[in-house]
């Protein structure tokens, strides 16, 4: 008698049963596609876990350079001009008044607002709206001048020098005039594009 004939199917149509006997997964074996199953699990787990790790690190680089890639700024302008003061506020007989120049400093990590960058003496040619600007600092040894409304001159007194209203010497002892500086007078405010200067030499050589 054959045990995988059911003797009690219908006379004349046997049904096959199969053999009892472990599953193939529990015998050892694998099922089809599991393979390529875990390895997508485990491809899409390791680039998640990338991504997780990665993100911040990223995210805090940029932070990091973020101010380097920034535009560095000397305050004022892009163009390199700071306000000084108003057109109204200088005498249009032509006496120089002295201005400090403040602007906003940013670096790659400090924000200054309004920090002093030096200080400039602005003269107004008598009967126009022209402006002539001076650094205040002597081109000799640095001192600071001073106007004498008297002599109408640039007075230095570390060492008596002096100059004219145009900046020009009145002697020999500074190696060279006033340091004068580009001026702009837009919207009735003067604007001054501020440089300190090597001293000490003829040439004027802005310091960098
Ligand atoms: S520092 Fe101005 S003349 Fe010497």
């Amino acid at each position: 008698m054959n045990p995988n004939v059911n003797e009690s199917a219908t006379a004349g149509h046997p049904s096959v049963s199969p053999l009892p006997g472990p599953a193939p997964a529990e015998a050892g074996g694998t099922v089809q596609g599991s393979p390529r199953r875990n390895f997508l699990v485990a491809f899409w787990a390791a680039a998640i876990s990338g991504l997780v790790g990665v993100v911040p690190v990223v995210a805090g680089v940029v932070h990091l350079l973020d101010p380097i890639l920034r535009k560095k700024s000397g305050g004022g302008t892009d163009d390199g001009f700071v306000e000084v003061a108003s057109l109204d506020a200088l005498p249009e007989n032509g006496v120089p008044q002295q201005f400090t120049v403040t602007a906003d400093f940013v670096d790659a990590w400090t924000a200054l607002p309004n920090r002093p960058l030096g200080a400039v003496y602005l003269h107004r040619v008598p009967g126009t709206d022209e402006v002539q600007a001076f650094n205040v600092i002597c081109p000799h040894l640095g001192c600071s001048v001073e106007y004498r409304s008297n002599d109408e001159e640039y007075y230095f007194p570390c060492h008596e020098s002096a100059f004219k209203l145009d900046g020009s010497r009145k002697n020999s002892i500074p190696p060279r005039g006033l340091d004068s500086l580009e001026v702009a007078v837009r919207d009735g405010n003067v604007w001054v594009k501020f440089e300190n200067f090597i001293g000490g030499r003829e040439e004027k050589i802005p310091v960098s």
